[in-house]
């Protein structure tokens, strides 16, 4: 097997190397993995809920996966104080308690905040309080800070945003505490551009990847998902693109669904956080999200973003070069029968005979030529790797 030394990724890895990284980027070498209460508790979250997820994924192998993050979403605060200091509201009695909580079971706490007056859900933001959170924040021990744009688009104008969202990591690093700085501006001033400069390590690309309204979550999904194409160059180690959180165990995915955002989501070295409710996952939901090589193609320490190498009707192959010279491949079809997909190894820099492992078999697949061909279910995903 011959392998092309800069193969189809070159101009990126060249982008890459001219790339500025603020302080922080440290802090997301890899991908961040780890947990998010939104999806499954929405604005009813409770501090029960955030011990309950800890102790599941303490003790369902998540934590041994790598997930490590424990993010407190939307709708934990209560109202400032006669100083300005933010304070939770009642189903939050202690959050330096709860930062306690989550760090003697060997996790990291993350919260959310927005530069607006309001958050999304309509909590206090942090427009104008921005060094006094930051302070409160790291009081608390806090190590994730999601700032979610909302209301803010009252109070700035979209060439402001960039501004905005380096007040805030200046409030952090003056706060004094290593704290991964994950944006959610949706994608709307390309945040890919400019957030590695202001601190970034994180920023979502896309609107929610739910819209929790109707049963076409499948289809938002994998147009969230495909739409990654083109932001590859802007991914690398410290900063990474966002396309939100895995759905898996949430709005009745099936199992295919779930390989496939997993496939998808680690094809892109996208921050892999779970949404669900962790006390309600089945064997076979968690045993997608707990894929050792999964998430290594996800993780792997060359940190580079894959790409779609071909698309054909429902069918599309994404590629993401892996450190040693291998390749993980993703035979995606999102049509609505099992459709035969194919990979030709020359299109992604191969010559020769390759030896291929199926990822989700967890089994060896032997040496091919040229091409792989499989039958990839309706909804449905191959994910191998070319060794
Ligand atoms: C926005 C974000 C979501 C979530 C909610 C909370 O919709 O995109 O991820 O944080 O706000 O209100």
């Amino acid at each position: 097997m011959v392998k092309a030394v800069f193969g189809f990724f070159g101009l990126g890895i060249v982008l890459l190397a001219g790339s500025t990284n603020a302080p922080g980027a440290e802090l997301a070498v890899t991908p961040s993995m780890g947990w998010n209460t939104w999806y499954a508790f929405g604005c009813k979250v409770t501090e029960a809920n955030v011990e309950a997820a800890v102790d599941a994924m303490t003790s369902n192998g998540m934590k041994a996966a790598g997930y490590e993050y424990v993010n407190l979403d939307d709708c934990w605060q209560g109202t400032r104080d006669a100083d300005g200091f933010i304070h939770s509201n009642s189903r939050f009695p202690d959050m330096k308690a709860l930062g306690d909580y989550i760090h003697s079971r060997g996790f990291k706490f993350g919260i959310y905040s927005s530069p607006g007056p309001k958050t999304c859900g309509g909590f206090p933001g942090s427009y104008g309080y921005e060094e006094k959170d930051a302070e409160t924040y790291a009081k608390w021990g806090v190590d994730f800070l999601k700032y979610d744009w909302c209301s803010a688009a009252g109070v700035y104008r979209p060439e402001q945003i960039q501004a905005a969202y380096q007040k805030m990591h200046e409030a952090i690093v003056h706060a004094g505490r290593p704290t991964i700085y994950s944006l959610c501006e949706y994608g709307l001033e390309e945040p890919w551009i400019w957030g590695p400069k202001i601190g970034a390590n994180l920023w979502r690309t896309t609107d929610d990847v739910s819209n929790r309204i109707d049963f076409q979550e499948y289809q938002r999904m994998m147009f969230v998902g495909f739409g990654q194409e083109g932001l590859e160059r802007y991914a690398g180690s410290g900063h990474w693109n966002d396309p939100d959180f895995l759905q898996i165990g949430n709005h009745g995915l099936n199992s295919d669904e779930n390989k496939t955002q997993m496939s998808l989501w680690s094809l892109l070295a996208a921050p892999l956080f779970s949404s669900a409710d962790l006390t309600k996952l089945t064997v076979d939901q968690l045993s997608v999200l707990t894929n050792r090589e999964v998430i290594a193609v996800d993780q792997d320490p060359q940190g580079i973003q894959g790409r779609r190498i071909s698309q054909m009707g429902p069918v599309q192959v994404w590629a993401k070069p892996l450190s040693k010279g291998r390749t993980a491949v993703g035979l995606i079809n999102s049509g609505e029968s099992p459709i035969s997909a194919s990979v030709n190894f020359a299109a992604i820099g191969y010559s020769g005979s390759v030896h291929l492992r199926d990822l989700w078999q967890k089994k060896d697949l032997g040496v091919f030529k040229d091409s792989y061909t499989a039958l990839v279910p309706k909804h449905g995903v191959v994910l191998i790797e070319i060794q």
